[in-house]
C-alpha cells in the first residue's frame, strides 16, 4: 500500500499503465476539492502511453481551435492543420460556407493539399481527381470515360468499372464551426455543438467585435514541454512576480480577478489594465463598441485544450498550441487586430511594439515551462500540492483532462450562475473581486504569508 498524503496523493510514485490512465481512481488526488488537491500524475507529462490515449480522448474527442476566420475570408481560401497526427484542411466554399476535410484523396489516398492558398478546385497531385470546395468529387480524369477525348476512348475504356459513382467518393468531412474570429474542428463521431463547449464565453464577450479581428502577426515556436504545461502556465498568475516583472507593470498582480462561468475554459481578468509607457505603449485605438469596463479590462481565457487569449481593449494576442510528442509542443504566437486599428497613425510600428512585448513575455514563460518539463522527468517526483488560491484554474483544467481520459465528457459548471453581481461590481469604480474559493478575496494584499 503506498504512503498517502491526506488528499490521497501517493508520496512515492508508482508505475502506471494504459489501464490506469483511463481509470478514475488514478486521479483521486486531483479529483479532491481544490483546497486539498494535488496535481495530476506526472506521467501525464512524460508517458508515451498517456500521450497516445490523450490524442484519442482529448484531441480527437472534442473541439480544437485550428485557426482564424481571416485565414478563410474568401471563397477558395484554404489552410492546412493537423490534429492528433491527422492532416486536415479548412476551406471556404463559393456559397460562403466553411468546410473542413481530411486531407486525403478518395482514390488511392494521396495527400491532397500541400500548402495554404486559394483554390478553385481541390485537385489531387497524384492522378488529378478534382473536388469542389464543398467536398463533392467533380472529375476523375480517364476514369469511366470522363474527360477522355473521343479518339482515345477505346484505349481508356472504363466501362467495366461497375458500380462507380462520383457521389460516393466525396472528401471525408470533419465537423467545423466558428465563433468570433476562431475556427474550431472536432474529430469525434458525434460532436456536440461548439456552443455547448464554449459555455457562457460568447455571451460574456459579446461586446467585443471578435468576428472582425484579423491575423496580422504570427510567430511559430517549438517548445520542449508537454502541451499541458503551456496551458497551465497561462492560467495561473502565481508566477507573475518572479517570471514577468515587466508584465506586472500593466497587469498588476493585485488587480487580477477570477472570471469563471460554465464552459470548457478557464478565465481571469485584470481590472484596470494599466498604461506604462516604459514597458509597452498600448495606444492603438480600442475596438469599437466596448463599454467603459471593457475599455479598461484585460481578459485571459484558456479555451480547452489549446488556445490562450490575451484580450486587451485594442488587440488580441493568442497562443495556439498542440502536442508534438510527449514532451514537445508547437505553438503559434499570433496578434489579431480590428481593421479600425490597422488604419491608425503609425499602426505598423505600434503593432510591432505590442507583438514584441508579448513575444518577450512568452519567451519568459517558455523558459519556465521547459524547466518544469525537465523537473517532471524526475522519476522521484510523485506530484505536488496545488496552491489553491492561485491555482484553482489549473485544478479545473486538469480535471477537464481527467474527465476526457476516463470517458466522462462533461462541460464543467461555472461559479457565477447564482452570483451574477460581480460583473456589475466590476463596472463600479470600486470593484469587488470574485472570491477564488471559500468566500475570501484573492487579492494578494489580503492573503497572509503563511
Ligand atoms: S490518389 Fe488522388 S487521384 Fe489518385
Ligand atoms: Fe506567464
Amino acid at each position: 500500500m503506498p504512503l498517502s498524503t491526506p488528499s490521497g496523493h501517493p508520496q512515492k510514485p508508482r508505475v502506471l499503465t494504459a489501464a490506469d490512465f483511463v481509470h478514475e481512481e488514478t486521479y483521486r488526488a486531483t479529483r479532491a476539492p481544490v483546497t486539498l488537491a494535488s496535481t495530476i500524475v506526472p506521467d501525464a507529462y512524460r508517458s508515451a502511453e498517456f500521450h497516445r490515449l490523450e490524442l484519442e480522448r482529448v484531441w480527437s474527442g472534442g473541439w480544437v481551435c485550428v485557426g482564424y476566420t481571416s485565414q478563410v475570408a474568401n471563397p477558395g481560401d484554404t489552410f492546412l492543420t493537423v490534429i492528433a497526427s491527422q492532416s486536415l484542411l479548412v476551406t471556404r466554399a463559393r456559397d460562403g460556407a466553411l468546410h473542413a476535410f481530411h486531407n486525403v484523396c478518395r482514390h488511392r489516398g494521396s495527400q491532397l493539399v500541400c500548402k495554404d492558398g486559394n483554390y478553385d478546385v481541390i485537385r489531387c497531385p497524384y492522378h488529378a481527381w478534382g473536388y469542389a470546395l464543398d467536398g463533392k468529387l467533380l472529375g476523375t480524369p480517364y476514369f469511366k470515360g470522363l474527360d477522355v477525348p473521343a479518339e482515345q476512348q477505346a484505349q481508356f475504356d472504363m466501362s467495366e468499372a461497375k458500380g462507380f459513382r462520383k457521389e460516393d467518393y466525396p472528401l471525408l468531412p470533419v465537423a467545423v464551426e466558428s465563433w468570433g474570429c476562431f475556427v474550431f474542428l472536432n474529430l469525434s463521431e458525434n460532436p456536440s455543438p461548439l456552443g455547448e463547449w464554449l459555455g457562457d464565453l460568447p455571451k460574456r464577450l459579446r461586446g467585443y467585435p471578435l468576428h472582425e479581428l484579423k491575423l496580422v502577426r504570427r510567430q511559430s515556436v517549438e517548445i520542449k514541454c508537454n502541451w499541458k504545461l503551456i496551458a497551465e502556465n497561462f492560467m495561473e498568475y502565481y508566477h507573475l512576480p518572479w517570471v514577468h516583472p515587466e508584465l506586472c507593470n500593466i497587469s498588476g498582480f493585485n488587480d487580477h480577478y477570477r472570471v469563471q462561468g460554465p464552459g470548457m475554459y478557464t478565465g481571469m481578468c485584470t481590472f484596470p489594465v494599466s498604461q506604462d509607457e516604459e514597458t509597452v505603449r498600448l495606444d492603438l485605438p480600442a475596438m469599437p463598441g466596448l463599454n467603459s469596463r471593457e475599455a479598461q479590462t484585460a481578459y485571459w481565457f484558456l479555451v480547452f485544450p489549446n488556445i490562450a487569449l490575451f484580450l486587451l481593449p485594442n488587440h488580441l494576442f493568442m497562443l495556439m498550441f498542440k502536442p508534438d510528442g510527449t514532451n514537445r509542443s508547437v505553438e503559434y504566437a499570433d496578434l489579431l487586430m480590428h481593421p479600425s486599428a490597422l488604419a491608425a497613425d503609425d499602426a505598423e510600428r505600434k503593432m510591432g511594439e505590442v507583438f514584441n512585448f508579448w513575444t518577450m513575455v512568452n519567451r519568459q514563460d517558455i523558459s519556465a515551462v521547459e524547466r518544469v518539463q525537465i523537473g517532471l522527468e524526475s522519476k522521484a517526483y510523485p506530484g505536488g500540492r496545488l496552491c489553491y488560491r492561485f491555482e484553482e484554474p489549473v485544478h479545473r483544467f486538469q480535471n477537464m483532462v481527467i474527465d476526457r481520459m476516463v470517458g466522462r465528457n462533461r462541460v464543467p459548471a461555472g461559479d457565477n450562475e447564482e452570483d451574477p453581481g460581480w460583473i456589475e461590481a466590476l463596472k463600479s469604480s470600486k470593484p469587488q473581486a470574485k472570491p477564488l474559493v471559500g468566500g475570501k478575496q484573492h487579492k494578494l494584499a489580503e492573503i497572509p504569508n503563511s
